[in-house]
């Protein structure tokens, strides 16, 4: 078993270049399938979560080829196999590839999702999406059974009784080559849709509105094969800057997107954190004195639910009490605990999460539950007093390419170490 072991309180300085948008890359794999020639995606970030789906392209006779963050994913010669369990519960974006068979063949057999446990996840509004276009789906045994009508999925109007991401996307994937105009109402905005739809026109779908709460799609009878490039990882560089301000300055983070981030910097701005804001990257100058701030988190513009566990040991530093509320994943919170166990001023009052300044951190073992509370217990560590091993590191590699790798490069005392079993730990000690 692997764990991240860092020595925290060491100074941080330089820069950290942000890989590509994670969230994308896992819609944009499945979506390639759509296309019958090959589909170069750049700036593909090296994540468990993309071996994953290369995995499942695989079984299915799609040749993928990936160096250098450029993933060459050819569905000439694809069959659509059935996969109702295996590799495709070990993620919950696997739910993309209902959309992408439906879209492609009419038809799909795909396990139920995977992925971070952070309260209920349901798949219903993807499903109500799927049945709108005319398909009919059955779940059972764990398995989703998607079958469109003999005559193919037809375009119609959806409305999204909650905003969703997902759903969002996998309606789309669905409608891109169904008959006639599909309109998607209450669509979420997030850069990752917008994205999709980019990659998805570059293949001659017929997308317009992704990025606005009215995305309609006129269904084309073909897709062919493209390059795309991946945008950034708006939540990765989140992620940093938080850690950049929580040491108080001297970092630098890499190919950011400004406008991604917005609700995030104005946070950090309201803080009183320091910034140089240029073309592609975000510099934090200074971060002392900060003050206090509630963070209340929405769909995008709002502030990201992805952001709110990694904010939170910069919050630990500030004097006073900070509060957050994630409106979007109530039971997101399990971070909480391994923070306590840590020192940290931190409770949890029905849905608000309550933080107050912390002298000190003190390097714990701690569990990360998910992948951006495994983020949170790795900045948390960096600042501790002390040694810091965070098990369950799957999680965090998920998400975040070679973190360990770009953390050393600014002077962390942090590595990945294999375990064999927990008395080992102890007797090292
Ligand atoms: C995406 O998840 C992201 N994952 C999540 O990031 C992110 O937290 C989330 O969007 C919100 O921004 C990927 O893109 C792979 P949703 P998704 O559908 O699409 C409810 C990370 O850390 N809902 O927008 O699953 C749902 O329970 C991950 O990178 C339904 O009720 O999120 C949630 O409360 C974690 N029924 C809310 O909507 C549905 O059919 C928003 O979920 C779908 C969703």
């Amino acid at each position: 078993m692997k764990k991240i072991k860092i020595n925290g309180g060491k100074p941080l300085k330089g820069e950290i270049i942000v890989s590509g948008a994670k969230n994308s890359a896992v819609a944009l794999i499945p979506a390639a399938i759509l296309a019958d020639s090959p589909v170069i995606l750049e700036g593909v970030p090296d994540i468990q979560d993309v071996h994953s789906l290369m995995d499942i392209l695989e079984v299915m006779g799609v040749r993928t080829e990936f160096k250098n963050h450029r993933l060459e994913i050819d569905p000439t010669d694809m069959v659509s196999i059935p996969m109702p369990t295996g590799k495709i519960n070990s993620l919950r974006a696997s739910y993309y590839f209902m959309g992408a068979l439906l879209g492609k063949y009419g038809s799909g057999v795909v396990g139920l999702p995977g992925g971070c446990y952070l309260g209920p996840r349901p798949i219903d509004l993807h499903i109500k999406g799927f049945e709108a276009l005319g398909a009919t789906v059955t779940t059972e045994h764990g398995a989703t059974y998607l079958r469109s009508s003999e005559k193919g999925l037809k375009g119609t109007r959806i409305f999204m009784d909650m905003v969703s991401v997902g759903a969002t996307i996998n309606v789309m994937l669905a409608a891109v080559k169904a008959q006639g105009r599909t309109t998607i109402e209450n669509a979420a905005k997030e850069p990752e849709i917008i994205d999709v739809a980019t990659l998805l026109n570059n293949m001659g779908a017929k997308i317009r509105g992704a990025g606005t709460d009215e995305i309609r799609i006129e269904g084309v009878q073909t897709l062919h094969g493209c390059r795309h490039a991946i945008i950034p990882d708006r939540i990765e560089a989140g992620t940093y800057l938080a850690l950049a301000a929580a040491v108080g300055g001297g970092i630098k983070v890499r190919n950011v997107i400004y406008e991604h981030l917005e609700s995030f910097i104005s946070k950090l701005d309201e803080m009183g954190v320091e910034m140089k804001i240029k073309e592609d990257s975000i510099e934090v100058t200074h971060a002392d004195n900060l003050k206090p701030v509630s963070i209340k988190t929405y769909p995008y513009p709002g502030f990201a639910t992805d952001l709110q566990q990694p904010i939170t040991p910069l919050l630990l530093q500030v004097k006073g009490e900070s509060i957050i509320e994630d409106t979007v994943y109530q039971k997101r919170v399990n971070h909480i605990p391994e923070l306590n166990r840590m020192g940290a001023n931190a409770k949890i009052e029905g849905n608000m999460i309550i933080l107050n300044q912390t002298e000190t951190l003190k390097g714990a073992e701690v569990e990360a539950s998910d992948l951006r509370a495994g983020a949170c217990l790795v900045i948390a560590g960096l600042l501790a007093e002390g040694e810091t091993t965070i098990s369950n590191v799957e999680y965090i590699l998920r998400g975040y390419d070679h973190i360990v790798e770009k953390l050393q490069k600014i002077g962390a005392d942090i590595e990945m170490v294999q375990v064999e079993n927990e008395m080992r730990i102890e007797e090292a000690k």
